[in-house]
């Protein structure tokens, strides 16, 4: 008998790891202006095509969305809750059918033990509909969307990098907004056509030596024996896992030390699914210029498995300090795909996906920001979101106004001035005067003297300035500005009002 697999794909655990969100404020009027921002969680999704000797990754794509009402120069920009009612539906334009494109659905009760209706994924997301949302969590998604890499007009054309269209509605039906993003699928597990195995029959029967290892059985789920995390199965105790086995054996015959060895089997040689920022600027001398320099060779990636590492749930990191340091580090144990960042939004809503970080070599990837803000990249364009851009610092500090005097004036003395309005409801501009250049820092400080912000911290030029301190995300009370420079510290109260 079959083993019925808890289908707890990777995309399906990640919604259920619960993010904080602040309370919902109240709706603004129909004037309001919305924007929804799509991705795709992992930047490839691989699967095999024929599943009729066996199966290593079914069709299984994952789309995540914010939609986000503008803010202006009296309002944040909100992220909106399912509370607001907004519904968001997704579709791949030219692509609305698998069964046929792939034999998949003649082996899903085999393999997985359930029954699926053609075109129906495992986690019960067809190829188009509408995302799930749910009060605790500030975000709308799709998993298991079972897409393969033939539009419908080119069946035999791999096509890995198709748009999706992806819209916002209100309850009643009215369109708010709408974005293209990635559906990223590749069918490059190249066993065979790597030149590798002579066929997967071959491979099959070289695996026969293993007891309860039975080919009449075919197709044969490598999961069945060997824990796999990317779809939750838990294997056979004292099986190694599939990513330790699989590097393991092939980390012995594969060590060119290049990209070459990882597309033997990762996609791969057509697909180029590492196309982002870091392989464009390792291609012209940057520092990292092959999957090794993050990841190791392949017999490193099953070593450390074999030495505790949880395949699919620890990877590299941004953050790690070789790299880009704390200031871009993701969340304290977690992923970069199940990160957040600034104003509450997930790192791949400005960023995009692990391995297509922006600005990527394929256009499709570029297709959104193009859209929002007129250029290819990470989303920096303030005004996409707020309406406008704040003088106070945004992502992980950064400040496209700079920091500049507000006249020409130089002042005589280090001097932190009175802010205004004050009380404060939702921003208050907070004037200083530096009178010989030298290192600034300006701290919001809480009345037991704890900092709840810094909004300057800089090497500044002598002459009168302005920060601003956005009073909207804190309760309601007394603060503390304090203003260090030049030796001496000045405070002035704050007070925010409702
Ligand atoms: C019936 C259980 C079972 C299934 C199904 C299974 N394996 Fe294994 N596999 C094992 C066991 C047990 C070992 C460990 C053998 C050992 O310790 O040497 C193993 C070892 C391996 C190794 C390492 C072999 C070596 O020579 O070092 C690879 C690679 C591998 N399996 C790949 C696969 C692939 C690919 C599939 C799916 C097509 C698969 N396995 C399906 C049980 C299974
Ligand atoms: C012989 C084929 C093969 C080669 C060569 C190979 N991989 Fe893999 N890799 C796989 C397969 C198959 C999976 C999916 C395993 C699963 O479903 O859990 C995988 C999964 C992974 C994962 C996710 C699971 C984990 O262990 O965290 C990483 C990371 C990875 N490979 C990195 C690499 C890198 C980097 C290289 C090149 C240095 C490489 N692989 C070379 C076949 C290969
Ligand atoms: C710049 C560093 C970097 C390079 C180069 C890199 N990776 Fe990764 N890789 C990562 C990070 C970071 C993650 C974890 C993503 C996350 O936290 O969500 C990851 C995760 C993975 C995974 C697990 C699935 C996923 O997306 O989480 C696979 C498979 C993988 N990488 C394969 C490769 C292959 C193959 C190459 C080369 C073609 C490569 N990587 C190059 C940083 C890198
Ligand atoms: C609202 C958009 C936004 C979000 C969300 C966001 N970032 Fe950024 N990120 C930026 C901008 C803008 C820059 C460029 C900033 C600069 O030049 O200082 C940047 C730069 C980076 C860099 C490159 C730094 C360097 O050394 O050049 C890394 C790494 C990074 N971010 C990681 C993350 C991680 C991890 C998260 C999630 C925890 C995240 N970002 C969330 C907008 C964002
Ligand atoms: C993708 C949308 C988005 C982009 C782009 C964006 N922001 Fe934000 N920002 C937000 C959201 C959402 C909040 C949280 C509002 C709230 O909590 O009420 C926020 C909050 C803020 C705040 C309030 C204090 C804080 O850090 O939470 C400041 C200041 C700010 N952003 C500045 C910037 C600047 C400067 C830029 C451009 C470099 C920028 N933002 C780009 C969405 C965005």
């Amino acid at each position: 008998m079959k083993k019925l697999f808890t289908l707890l794909m990777i995309g399906i655990v990640i919604p259920l790891i619960l993010a904080s969100f602040k309370p919902e404020k109240p709706a603004k009027p129909e004037t309001a202006q919305y924007i929804v921002i799509a991705w795709n969680d992992l930047g490839m999704h691989c699967a095999n095509l024929d599943f009729s000797n066996m199966c290593i990754l079914p069709p299984y794509n994952n789309q995540k969305a914010h939609v986000i009402m503008k803010g202006d120069a009296s309002s944040m920009p909100t992220v909106m809750p399912h509370s607001s009612g907004i519904y968001v539906s997704y579709s791949i334009p030219g692509n609305t059918f698998s069964a046929g494109k792939t034999n998949f659905w003649t082996y899903s009760q085999h393999l997985f033990g359930v029954i699926l209706a053609p075109d129906m994924g495992l986690a019960g997301f067809g190829l188009a509909g509408i995302m799930l949302n749910a009060d605790t969590i500030n975000y709308h998604y799709a998993t298991g969307i079972p897409v393969t890499a033939f539009p419908d007009a080119f069946p035999t054309t791999s096509t890995p990098y198709q748009l999706t269209l992806i819209k916002a509605y209100t309850a009643g039906g009215q369109e708010l907004a709408s974005t293209q993003s990635v559906i990223p699928i590749s069918h490059e597990i190249s066993c065979v056509s790597s030149g590798c195995h002579s066929s997967e029959m071959n491979i099959l029967q070289s695996h026969e030596s293993v007891s309860g290892f039975n080919i009449a059985n075919k197709p044969i789920l490598c999961a069945t024996c060997h824990s796999d995390n990317a779809l939750g199965a838990p294997g056979h105790a004292g099986t190694p896992p599939f990513s330790q086995a699989i590097h393991q054996k092939h980390g012995s015959i594969i060590h060119t030390g290049t990209v070459a060895d990882c597309y033997k089997c990762h996609p791969g040689p057509n697909t180029q699914c590492w196309r982002d920022i870091m392989h464009t600027a390792g291609a012209s001398g940057g520092s990292v210029s092959k999957c090794q320099d993050c990841h190791g060779s392949v017999a490193n990636v099953g070593n450390t498995i074999a030495n505790g590492r949880n395949p699919w749930l620890q990877e590299p990191s941004c953050g790690a300090t070789a790299c880009h340091g704390p200031n871009y580090a993701e969340e304290t144990g977690k992923l970069f795909r199940q990160s957040k960042g600034h104003g509450g939004l997930y790192c791949s809503t400005c960023h995009s996906s692990p391995h297509s970080i922006l600005p990527s070599e394929r256009a499709e990837d570029n297709v959104q920001n193009i859209a929002l803000q007129g250029f290819a990249g990470t989303l920096k364009t303030c005004s996409v979101c707020h309406g406008y851009t704040p003088a106070a610092p945004g992502p992980h500090g950064y400040n496209p106004l700079g920091i500049k005097p507000v006249s020409g004036n130089i002042p005589s003395d280090n001097q932190l001035l009175q802010n205004y309005p004050n009380p404060a409801s939702f921003m208050t501009n907070i004037p200083y005067h530096i009178s010989i250049p030298g290192k600034v820092k300006i701290e919001i400080l809480d009345m037991n003297g704890r900092n709840i912000t810094t909004l300057v911290n800089d090497f500044l030029q002598a002459g009168e300035y302005k920060a601003e301190f956005y009073t909207s995300r804190v309760s309601p009370g007394t603060y503390i500005c304090a203003l260090y420079s030049g030796g001496k510290t000045d405070f002035r109260k704050i007070i925010v009002a409702d």
